[in-house]
C-alpha cells in the first residue's frame, strides 16, 4: 500500500500528544508494539477474547488487537507502560503473576476497576475480570490481588 494512502491522525498516549500515520488495515496493537516502541501491550489470541493486548481507551478496557488504529483518532490511549509499579503493588504481590503473559492486560483492567469500585459492587469481580484470561493462576492469585488493590480484604 502507497504512503498516500496512509491516514494521518493524533491521539493521547500515555500523557503525551502523538502524530503517526497508518493504513487502513493496521490494529492499534501493532501500532503501539511496533510503531511506537511500546512492547508491554501483549497479544495472545488476535481474535479478542483473550485480553493480553487490553489497553484503556477513553479510560475503559480495550482489545487491542481488535481496534483500527485509526480509530483512536482524538482519544486517550493508556497502556502498561504508563503503569507505575508502586501504584499496582498490592496487584502484584497477591501472585497476579506466573508465566506473565496476561500480567499487562490483567493490571490494565484492575485499574480501571480501581478506579471505578462502584462496578465490583455491581458485577463483582469475577465477571469484570472475565475478558482476561489466564492460563497459569487459576485466577483466585488474580482476584485476590484485585481485591487488595481496591483495599477490600474480600468480595462484598
Ligand atoms: Fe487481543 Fe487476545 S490478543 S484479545
Ligand atoms: Fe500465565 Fe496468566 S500468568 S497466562
Amino acid at each position: 500500500m502507497s504512503d498516500n494512502q496512509r491516514i494521518e491522525l493524533r491521539f493521547q498516549l500515555n500523557g503525551e500528544s502523538v502524530q503517526v500515520r497508518v493504513h487502513p488495515s493496521d490494529r492499534l496493537l501493532d501500532l503501539l508494539r511496533y510503531d511506537l516502541g511500546l512492547p508491554g501491550t501483549k497479544e495472545g489470541c488476535g481474535e479478542g477474547e483473550c485480553g493480553a493486548c487490553t489497553v484503556l481507551m477513553d479510560g475503559v478496557p480495550a482489545n487491542s488487537c481488535l481496534i483500527p488504529a485509526y480509530q483512536v483518532r482524538g482519544r486517550t490511549i493508556l497502556t502498561i507502560e504508563s503503569t507505575e509499579l508502586a501504584d499496582v503493588e498490592p496487584l502484584l504481590a497477591a501472585g497476579t503473576t506466573q508465566c506473565g503473559a496476561c500480567t499487562p492486560g490483567v493490571v490494565m483492567t484492575a485499574r480501571w476497576i480501581r478506579d471505578h469500585p462502584e462496578l465490583l459492587e455491581r458485577f463483582g469481580s469475577r465477571q469484570l475480570m472475565a475478558g482476561n484470561l489466564c492460563r497459569c493462576t487459576g485466577y483466585d492469585g488474580i482476584i485476590d490481588g484485585l481485591l487488595a488493590l481496591v483495599g477490600q480484604d474480600e468480595e462484598a
